[in-house]
């Protein structure tokens, strides 16, 4: 079978390539698990492919919908679509949020749904989906009213994917992520890039700043649970999910506070002494927007597994993705 990955060159496209570059068979068109023979990964930027002769990677842009036609063409059984501007990004530039996150979309389930079979896809959305005044504890039965252009955008995508599921164009499952931590390498552009910072940067040597007060409290899953779940939402049948064809995924809630007394807990008082605490008022109040505390029942329903604590998810940093940098 062959598989799309959109967004590969990114922190989790780059994860799900890895995972799928193993042992890994997923369902096909057949609706058997099939191995898998053809992995295209497309992104803006050139994806790095492993170390295997059955993938082969793509560039340009996901709006394109010539360019879309071309890679997911009749062969293609499964896309997972990861494209996107994360929050910040999306935030700050208005046209270039709603080029890529809805309008990528848009193409990628356009060209799916003129294939002569019916495509699995596996959508990337975000707890970025809820906000305003029903904010406070959430569960997969909250209204979506999200406060950012990038919570639009993921919720359009998430009724598209259930309009074109419906009409029997895909078969299609959206995951709303939280925040997904610990990513390795560079800050990025979203929000809540900086939860990340104060644990990867200090424990790698260098310092980070953290802009928000320690009580402030998020939602997170790990790295690794979240490619579980990318996978297992594949292989999960169609009907499992219903007419809503979306879950929250498998969250635990920390405080800044507690993210950083596990920290010091785990790699003694050296690597927390090196957090700057410079609020930013701008980034206080997006955070203020996100749900505190997040009810994944559907999710526990449908077996998507969370992390044990937050000892396991900075642990699991340091033995998978932490780079000595200083
Ligand atoms: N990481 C998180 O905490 C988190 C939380 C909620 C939702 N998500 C969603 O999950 C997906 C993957 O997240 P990530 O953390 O890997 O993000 P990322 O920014 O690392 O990866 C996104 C990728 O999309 C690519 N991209 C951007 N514009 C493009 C375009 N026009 N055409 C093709 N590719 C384009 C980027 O080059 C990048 O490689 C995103 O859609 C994001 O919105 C992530």
């Amino acid at each position: 079978m062959k598989v799309v990955i959109t967004g590969a060159a990114g922190f989790l496209g780059k994860k799900l390539s890895q995972r799928l570059a193993g042992n890994v068979t997923l369902t096909g068109r057949s609706g058997k698990p099939e191995a898998i023979t053809k992995v295209t990964l497309f992104d803006v930027v050139e994806p790095e492919a492993p170390n295997d002769k059955r993938f082969t990677t793509a560039t340009g842009d996901v709006a394109d919908k010539a360019l879309m036609d071309k890679l997911i063409d009749a062969e293609t059984d499964s896309v997972f679509h990861l494209a996107g501007v994360v929050s910040s990004g999306a935030e700050a530039d208005f046209d270039l949020g709603y080029h890529v996150n809805l309008d990528g979309t848009l193409a990628v389930l356009d060209t799916m749904r003129r294939l002569p079979h019916t495509p699995r896809i596996v959508f990337t959305s975000s707890l970025a989906t809820y906000g305003g005044e029903f904010n406070k504890s959430i569960d997969d039965a909250t209204p979506q009213t999200p406060q950012t252009s990038y919570g639009v955008q993921k919720t359009i995508g998430e009724l598209l994917i259930n309009d074109y599921s419906r009409k029997g164009f895909i078969d299609g499952r959206s995951l709303k992520l939280p925040t997904i931590f610990v990513r390795p390498g560079k800050p990025n552009k979203a929000a809540s890039t900086f939860a990340s910072s104060i644990v990867r940067d200090p424990l790698q040597g260098t310092r980070a700043v953290c802009p928000v007060t320690r009580d402030v409290k998020m939602a997170f899953l790990s790295p690794r649970r979240t490619i579980d779940a990318f996978v297992h939402a594949h292989e999960l049948p169609g009907e499992a999910w219903g007419p809503w064809r979306s879950c929250n995924l498998p969250a635990i809630t920390y405080s800044i506070d507690e993210i950083v007394k596990a920290m010091e807990k785990i790699a003694g008082p050296g690597p927390v002494s090196r957090i700057d605490w410079v609020p930013d008022p701008m980034i206080q109040k997006i955070v203020a927007t996100w749900p505190g505390t997040v009810g994944w029942e559907k999710a526990k329903r449908l077996g998507f597994k969370a992390d044990a604590n937050i000892d396991e998810i900075i642990k699991a940093f340091i033995d998978e993705d932490m780079v000595k940098v200083a």
